[in-house]
């Protein structure tokens, strides 16, 4: 029989995806904790989202705060039983013209979040059950050429939460659940303003998802949870044959970016002509 939804986390949502997937589950009945690192952001889309909605500045590189945000939703709504890690942050560039605070950013937001989000969660879910949806990338299935650090931190948040998902099954764990949702490019205010950018090139080679796909994508693994779902599939698949074979895989980068640069000229184009 199915438990009713009880209470749910989402990290980095005061904007983009995040802001998105937490309507997400006000919608499917969870008692949602709106989290981000801009604490007026987080009250905003909680306070957009309805009374019941609570929010939190929460900086996921910081374990104690993330703790207190899931003793607090604990606390609140009787019971944890999802926890979204979404929080991330992007550079552009290759890694050795990035500032080592810029690097550090980005491997201590999207992996060491990851890693701190889903320990909280696994605390609070033992004996009860949940599940842990953590917002990777197709980056962090392959190489990206001008995100080095960016793909090196969502290859980190992928190889987590795979060998932790194994931890889980070999420890007797089976009432925990952990997914990696991997999306191509989105048109989230993390890319509004890289149309003139070069090093983001690959994020606009293939499908430009709107933030609605990917709604959609976590909807069905919240659903039926997955350890890896790529959005789109087919790009999981192109992803994971050029992985297969680097050598050819390495090669046939430089047609992708530049196919990336082509999209990403046309669309500023368009947005010039709009004004
Ligand atoms: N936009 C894309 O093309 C794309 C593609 C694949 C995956 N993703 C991933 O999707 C997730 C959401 O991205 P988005 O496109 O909505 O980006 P976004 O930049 O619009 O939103 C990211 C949110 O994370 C918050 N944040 C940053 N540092 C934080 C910290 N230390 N602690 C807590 N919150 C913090 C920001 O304040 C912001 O609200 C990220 O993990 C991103 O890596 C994005």
């Amino acid at each position: 029989m199915r438990r009713s939804p009880a209470g749910a986390v989402v990290t980095g949502a005061g904007r983009g995806l995040g802001r998105m997937l937490a309507a997400l589950l006000v919608g499917r009945g969870h008692r949602v904790l709106v989290t981000d690192i801009d604490e007026e952001a987080a009250r905003t889309t909680a306070t957009g989202l309805g009374p019941d909605v609570l929010w939190a500045g929460v900086d996921v590189r910081d374990e104690t705060q993330v703790d207190a945000a899931r003793d607090r939703i604990a606390a609140e709504a009787g019971r944890l039983d999802l926890w979204v890690n979404n929080a991330g942050v992007l550079a552009t560039g290759p890694a050795w013209e990035q500032a080592p605070d810029v690097r550090r950013l980005m491997l201590e937001v999207n992996a060491l979040g990851t890693v701190n989000g889903t320990v909280a969660a696994i605390e609070a879910m033992r004996g009860t059950g949940g599940h842990i949806l953590n917002v990777v990338s197709l980056a962090g299935l392959t190489p990206v050429p001008g995100e080095a650090v960016y793909a090196a931190s969502k290859h980190a948040a992928i190889g987590f939460s795979l060998s932790t998902l194994a931890d889980l099954r070999l420890a007797g764990i089976k009432e925990i659940d952990i997914s990696c949702v991997c999306p191509d490019g989105i048109w989230t205010p993390m890319l509004h303003d890289r149309l003139d950018d070069p090093a983001s090139a690959l994020s606009f080679s293939g499908k430009l998802l709107e933030p609605e796909e990917v709604v959609d994508a976590v909807g069905k693994v919240l659903d039926r949870p997955r350890p890896v779902t790529a959005t789109p599939a087919w790009r999981g698949l192109q992803v994971r044959l050029a992985d297969a074979l680097p050598s050819f895989g390495l090669r046939a980068l430089p047609l992708a970016v530049a196919r990336g640069r082509r999209v990403q000229r046309k669309m500023l184009a368009k947005s010039a002509r709009r004004g």
